[in-house]
């Protein structure tokens, strides 16, 4: 670690230390770039090859998905591969450690689809932007509406994609597509964590998409510390008290150590 990074990763465990000695203390928000390392390729880095005549709206939109549901299906299902291949990296290791050892004082918001942060060990992870493994229904259940159980998606007719036998209703990736709302239990805790730490940790995200974009201001507005994370700059830094210029999975063993790894 160059030495003016290693210097402002001590300033920054010197910010968090009080932030750990209370329950919820730290929030973090992760993006794309928490999993970079891991391998896995933000959406648009992974519109290459076949893929790269596509629009995004194509791809990741309800009107999308209507207009050609089998080439969205599968470009989700190379996705998901992508996903299911992928490890933790150490950076997602590191915020489960600090979870496992202080329990309750973390919360984890993530903007990512990939299920790293709980296979980490990072159950409770709040997920912003849905699950890429989790699959749904593209229209509301004809049974439920005529008053039975929702049928279950994995009851579905295997097909690019699946289908309800009875009504033909088709499955898609639970993710929040271009034009749909954020799931509101989800929005509402990471909003209510944001607003309640002591020090906000932004982990690989570029501040673009709102509302996620929007939670670091918050937490600044409500008096908590902001520390960001990225090697690049990023549309938020300037809510932040302290930028550390690395990698997720290079900074985060150094800046979260506890005491078992040396550190608090
Ligand atoms: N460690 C930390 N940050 C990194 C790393 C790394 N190894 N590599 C790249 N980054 C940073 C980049 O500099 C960039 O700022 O991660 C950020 C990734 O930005 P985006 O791709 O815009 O990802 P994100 O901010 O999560 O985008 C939000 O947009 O595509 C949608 O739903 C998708 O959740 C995603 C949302």
């Amino acid at each position: 670690m160059a030495d003016s990074l290693t210097s402002d990763v001590a300033t920054g465990r010197a910010l968090l230390a009080p932030a750990l000695a209370q329950r919820g203390g730290l929030c973090v928000l992760t993006g794309a770039g928490m999993s970079a390392e891991s391998g896995i390729a933000t959406f648009r880095d992974a519109l290459t090859g076949y893929w790269s005549r596509f629009d995004p709206m194509d791809l990741a939109s309800e009107d999308g998905f209507r207009a050609n549901p089998e080439r969205v299906w599968r470009w989700y299902a190379e996705r998901r591969a992508g996903v299911r291949a992928a490890q933790p990296n150490a950076g997602h290791i590191a915020l489960a450690n600090l979870a496992r050892r202080l329990p309750g004082v973390m919360t984890l918001v993530t903007q990512n689809v990939d299920d790293l942060h709980q296979r980490a060990g990072n159950t409770e992870t709040i997920q912003l932007h849905g699950d890429i493994l989790h699959d749904q229904w593209l229209g509301a259940c004809q049974r439920h509406r005529r008053g039975g159980n929702v049928c279950d998606p994995d009851w579905a007719q295997p097909a690019e994609p699946p289908s309800c036998a009875e009504c033909g209703n088709l499955v898609r990736p639970g993710v929040v597509w271009f034009g749909e709302n954020l799931p509101l239990r989800a929005l509402n805790a990471a909003e209510h964590n944001a607003s309640n730490c002591a020090v906000l940790l932004v982990v690989g995200t570029s501040g673009a998409v709102w509302p996620a974009a929007g939670l670091a201001s918050r937490a600044r507005r409500q008096g908590a510390t902001v520390i960001i994370l990225n090697p690049a700059e990023s549309e938020i830094d300037a809510e932040a008290h302290l930028v550390l210029r690395g990698t997720a999975a290079r900074v985060l063993p150094a800046l979260l150590a506890t005491e078992g790894d040396g550190g608090w």
